[in-house]
């Protein structure tokens, strides 16, 4: 049956790299020391050379040379360099292309990584005090694509009467398939044990007036997404005709320029971290 075939797919789906997963726990558990850390991260030179990368693009705009971990982890925090760390390894498991969704390879982790930026930007016109996951949760809001898309592929003639009927492009999946790629995507991430605010704002990236309890993590990645969408970063097959929540936008206190600002920058953002990766 399609549905234990599709959760075959989800079991058979790559496991987080332990280095992200434990740096996860720490970050969380009192009394972490730089030790700890370098010490997780010494075992893996290829993340922490990524890390590094990354540490010194122009999107965090550090004026001197970030050379170790341990400045690194001086300069950013703990919690900004797991984002790091969640990133790196998140972008080999991500950049690649997704048959279904019309995405060629790298269009999923472009997209990724301006929904997370649009958010991290969002989170900021808002000042919002809990936004540091927000950047991980919007990462890796549409990783349930990843197998999905397979099944969206086999289905597309079908999937495709349904949007001529004017059924958004997850709502067709559901109809269609059975589920959709954000319930994918969160299976993927309770199976990963990624704390549930994460899971969450992943499950409902789509519905969030459909979630029982409001969560300002889940309407910033919701508003993140549908702007991405709008400006044109990773669309494929959802099409451009899309716009955020009203309840959620009107909750938030989201106004027109916020909205304008984050989306004037997404790109430069996106630009900058993916030069970084890119430099050999
Ligand atoms: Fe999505
Ligand atoms: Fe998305």
């Amino acid at each position: 049956m399609r549905i234990d075939q599709i959760s075959g797919a989800i079991k058979a789906f790559p496991a987080m790299p332990g280095a992200a997963l434990k740096l996860m726990t720490l970050a969380d558990a009192p009394g972490t020391t730089i030790q700890q850390i370098e010490d997780i991260l010494r075992q893996d030179p290829g993340l922490t050379a990524n890390l590094l990368k990354l540490a010194n693009s122009a999107y965090f705009g550090i004026p001197s040379k970030v050379g170790s971990v341990r400045q690194a982890l001086m300069l950013l925090g703990l919690k900004r360099l797991i984002q790091l760390v969640v990133a790196t390894c998140a972008s080999a498991i991500i950049d690649r292309g997704v048959p279904g969704y019309d995405l060629p390879a790298g269009e999923l982790w472009r997209h990724s990584l301006a929904v997370s930026v649009a958010a991290k930007g969002l989170a900021g016109e808002l000042k919002l005090q809990a936004a540091d996951e927000i950047f991980t949760a919007g990462l890796l809001h549409d990783i349930g694509k990843l197998i999905l898309g397979q099944f969206v592929q086999e289905e597309y003639p079908q999937i495709e009467r349904a949007l001529a009927q004017g059924m958004a492009f997850e709502a067709a999946e559901k109809a269609v398939i059975g589920i959709d790629h954000a319930e994918i995507g969160a299976h993927v991430l309770a199976q990963w044990a990624l704390p549930d605010n994460i899971v969450h704002a992943v499950r409902w990236h789509h519905a969030p007036e459909e979630c029982e309890h409001i969560d300002v993590m889940l309407d910033v990645v919701h508003v993140a997404n549908m702007l991405c969408l709008m400006i044109g970063i990773g669309v494929g097959r959802e099409g451009l005709l899309h716009e955020p929540s009203h309840i959620v936008t009107r909750r938030l206190g989201l106004e027109p320029p916020h909205l304008e600002k984050v989306a004037s920058q997404t790109l430069q953002w996106v630009n900058e971290l993916s030069q970084a990766l890119a430099t050999a």
